[in-house]
């Protein structure tokens, strides 16, 4: 959700913010913008729509000659989409532009504030309150007026600002917000995310809530709102410039889908020290873990369906009362925390607002938080108590593909770890996962070597129906509700996921002759409830494709319009080795339909609003 880019360097800014943008397309947007400083003023561009018409409207950015700019997409909030209501936004006086990635809460009681002193509002945004509020606090001094200015914030707010003051030198600032500052070689930039800017760094900062950078070719400081100094270490991070483009994909979900057994091997295998399982650094005392009486796995979306796989397995192995809630709801029913609750927070972006929400409220009532997170040093992982990285690697199409399995690899990691600990798995059985998480990534592998064609084939039979349901039981439910979401993400194909066994209890109704239903039957233990669920709807006229573990095809064949065989593993590595199957699925029937896959409608990679 808004996409934020800047530069100071040498070289001409303009194509620099367009490829940024282009980078940060993923994050969801309506609208774009740049303004780069020129000849002692700030020119500016704007456009509503695709970021190819703000290319357009700059000649790819030759139109802007300055070395220091800023740039943004813009995922309207306060406002329609419009030119208007873009970034950059200007100051009435000119003397500052400025980049916003967040929500201004209190901004109407500041445009009303400003409107008292004189001001007028072009806009419709709560983030022209922010520009104008500097343009008054200016008195000769750009920090002081963007300390006082941050003061009256009430909100969330990552923001760029240019000044006509500095012809080199720009200010970045953010406060729940993510905002990366990347480091070169006599240029330096500001992004929402490190995949922005890859290609020109490896080398970040990243800001505390608070700080003002101040950012010019060869420097980089940072101040507190008092002026002092504050130092952050840069860190380096050892993703490639590969992994954030396409690679001959046509599409970087595709190229996130095979990147799994990778990602996977990323996740799990230097996790291993043969038998056990290395904690990175996570100590559970024995005190603790004897007095947990229950875990909290909070998250939002595809994360929410790693959740409730990670459930199963704690719950059964751990035998610690587990329970999995969506990050937007958590908070306000109420749950009962304290020090002897272990809230487990997912997020591949470790920046979504609700999720970061629910882990504050849980800290705050004394419960320990651990975060299973993709994005190093994002908010998430700043601020929980323990992280565990899935180690994914960049994911820049919105829907979650390796970003969700690696989550599911983590919890059984994480499962597997308190199992150890508190011996509640049998030497055999825990050996058994090992063994098994081992060889997770190899059978992600053959899924996808074995099913592409099929899975092509049964997309273009399928990509024209409006309305499909997914079942399952156990995980496969779970695995049924990140199957469907997957289809719906992409595809706008109304997609209803039911506990297979809940159907008869109302969405059966819906259920006529060809009706598609996709079956989760991967597990053993509930294969023939499962079963009979789908002679229900089978007998109801529906066309059935069914997921099932290798061995089951004929008995599934009898039922089943369609059988996808997938290798045997336990029940419990199941859905990482479907969910590589339904993501191909839903791949091949939005391509199908030629949506636009990497930026579905209406959505956004990381959802930075509550
Ligand atoms: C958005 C994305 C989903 C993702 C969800 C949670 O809705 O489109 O793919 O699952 O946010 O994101 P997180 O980064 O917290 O895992």
């Amino acid at each position: 959700m808004c996409g934020i880019i800047g530069y100071t360097g040498k070289r001409q800014a303009a194509p620099i913010l367009l490829d940024g943008l282009k980078m940060l397309e993923y994050r969801g947007y309506d609208s774009s913008g740049i303004a780069v400083s020129e000849n002692g003023g700030i020119s500016m561009t704007k456009a509503k729509g695709r970021l190819d018409n703000l290319v357009k409207l700059t000649d790819g950015g030759k139109s802007a000659r300055g070395t220091m700019g800023i740039g943004h997409t813009r995922w309207a909030t306060h406002g329609e989409p419009s030119d208007v209501n873009s970034h950059p936004h200007i100051g009435e006086k000119g003397n500052f532009a400025l980049v916003h990635n967040g929500i201004i809460e209190n901004y109407l009681d500041i445009r009303a504030f400003l409107c008292a002193k004189g001001f007028t509002f072009r806009s419709q945004t709560d983030t022209e309150a922010v520009v104008q509020l500097l343009e008054y606090y200016y008195k000769g001094d750009v920090k002081e007026a963007i300390a006082k200015t941050l003061n009256k914030l009430r909100g969330s707010y990552a923001l760029g600002i240019l000044t006509r003051f500095d012809p080199d030198t720009f200010y970045a600032v953010r406060k729940d917000s993510p905002l990366v500052i990347g480091l070169g070689d006599g240029e330096n930039f500001i992004a929402s995310d490190m995949p922005a800017v890859l290609k020109y760094t490896h080398d970040f900062i990243l800001p505390e809530d608070g700080d003002i950078a101040v950012i010019s070719p060869t420097k980089v400081e940072l101040f507190n709102r008092n002026g002092e100094t504050v130092e952050h270490k840069p860190f380096k991070v050892d993703w490639d410039v590969e992994s954030a483009e396409k690679g001959g994909f046509p599409h970087f979900m595709l190229k996130e889908i095979h990147e799994q057994p990778k990602a996977l091997e990323q996740t799990l295998l230097p996790r291993f020290d043969g038998y056990s399982v290395k904690s990175d650094g996570i100590e559970f005392s024995k005190e603790y873990l004897g007095a947990l009486k229950k875990i909290f796995i909070v998250a939002c979306g595809s994360s929410y369906h790693a959740a409730m796989v990670g459930k199963y397995f704690i719950e059964r192995n751990c035998r610690i009362s587990t329970e999995v809630d969506l990050a937007s709801e958590f908070r306000y029913r109420s749950p009962v925390l304290d020090e002897n609750t272990l809230t487990v927070v997912i997020s591949q972006s470790g920046e979504t607002a609700d999720t970061i929400a629910a882990m504050r409220d849980a800290k705050a009532h004394c419960s320990r938080v651990l975060a299973i997170v993709n994005v190093v040093g994002s908010t998430i992982a700043r601020e929980a108590d323990d992280v565990l990285y899935t180690r994914a690697g960049p994911e820049i199409a919105v829907a979650t593909t390796k970003g969700y399995t690696t989550q599911v690899a983590t919890l059984m990691l994480l499962g597997l770890f308190i199992a150890d600990a508190t011996k509640s798995m049998s030497k055999a059985l825990y050996e058994k996962y090992v063994d098994e998480l081992k060889a997770l990534p190899a059978a992600v592998q053959r899924v996808l070597d074995e099913n592409v064609e099929a899975l092509q084939k049964l997309a273009y039979d399928y990509f024209a129906f409006d309305k499909t349901f997914f079942i399952g039981r156990g995980m496969d439910y779970a695995l049924a509700l990140e199957g469907a979401l997957k289809l719906k993400e992409i595809s706008y194909i109304h997609a209803e996921s039911y506990a297979a066994g809940e159907l008869k209890h109302g969405t059966i109704s819906l259920i006529e002759k060809g009706s598609p239903v996709i079956a989760c039957a991967t597990g053993e233990e509930l294969f023939e409830k499962t079963l009979s669920n789908i002679k229900e709807v089978r007998s109801r006229g529906a066309s059935v494709i069914a997921l099932v573990k290798e061995g089951r095809e004929k008995t599934m064949g009898a039922e089943a319009q369609h059988v996808v065989s997938l290798p045997a593993l336990s029940d419990e590595m199941m859905p990482c080795v479907a969910a590589a199957a339904l993501q191909l699925f839903a791949y091949y029937v939005a391509a199908a339909k030629s949506c636009d896959i990497d930026k579905p409608r209406n959505l956004a990679k990381a959802v930075t609003v509550e």
